[in-house]
């Protein structure tokens, strides 16, 4: 265990690729934007307040003024994370956000999965040896075994690709891991904490189940508000779990 993994979480930073998501947070929290954090090239977005233990740092993609929609995706997710490493420093990372769910796993609308033991990448299909396997990742997700069981929250290995729409192939990665959530910025942000050996975990509601007879797209719009309440609801209490906490203590 490292030095690190012993000492109080201080300093905790949330990387969110929706405005909207992340609203019902910042306003229940009272986080207060702060533009200076983050270099002003960059379209991200950095809202923060101190806890009773630790600061909370939310930072969301921005913008995209072309077309007047959020920076969702793996490119603006690899950046926000490197650009807050790199300012803030965090303790740890979460990737919070929404996702498409499985039944077959039990998913249903609105319920909230946490990481567990590695993200993968479902749609970067390379079929050249150890280019094969260094596309689809399996980056760690922290241990929070403990702080999820304390929490009621089902976990499992969460997905990420750059398409909301379904794919023929994306089902053979999605199943020879069991994925319980797909979605589009977690594998990229757990690369750059990897890289950094910051400890980083992800929390997903899901919005669509994607092994229904249905379009992701058309099922997102209609569950998304009930998905991000639910996502605010259990990020409060997962943030509330990490206060006075050790890393170690997350396991
Ligand atoms: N976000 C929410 N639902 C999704 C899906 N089905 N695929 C990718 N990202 C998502």
């Amino acid at each position: 265990m490292s030095v690190d993994e012993l000492q109080q979480i201080k300093n905790i930073v949330v990387l969110m690729a929706m405005q909207e998501e992340a609203n019902p947070m910042i306003n229940s929290l009272r986080l207060i934007e702060n533009q200076t954090v983050l270099s002003s090239q960059l379209p991200f977005k950095c809202f923060q307040t101190k806890l009773t233990k630790s600061h909370l740092t939310i930072i969301t993609s921005g913008i995209d003024h072309r077309h007047q929609v959020d920076n969702i995706g793996c490119e603006a997710a690899t950046l926000m994370a490197y650009e807050s490493i790199k300012q803030l420093n965090p303790d740890i990372i979460i990737s919070a956000g929404t996702a498409g769910g499985f039944s077959e796993q039990g998913a249903m609308i609105g319920s909230v999965y946490a990481s567990r033991n590695y993200f993968v990448f479902h749609d970067r299909i390379v079929p050249l040896a150890g280019f094969k396997e260094s596309a689809v990742g399996k980056f760690p997700a922290a241990n929070i075994d403990k702080m999820t069981k304390d929490l009621n929250m089902p976990t499992g290995v969460i997905s990420t690709g750059s398409s909301l729409e379904k794919n023929s192939k994306e089902h053979f990665i999605l199943d020879e891991h069991a994925a319980v959530a797909k979605e589009m910025e977690a594998a990229a942000i757990a690369w750059v904490a990897m890289l950094h050996e910051i400890p980083m975990f992800a929390i997903k509601s899901i919005t669509n189940l994607v092994d229904q007879q249905n379009q992701s797209e058309k099922e997102f719009i209609k569950n998304f508000d009930y998905s991000a309440k639910c996502l605010h609801d259990k990020l409060i209490e997962v943030i509330d779990y990490l206060q006075g906490k050790k890393i170690s203590e997350l396991a």
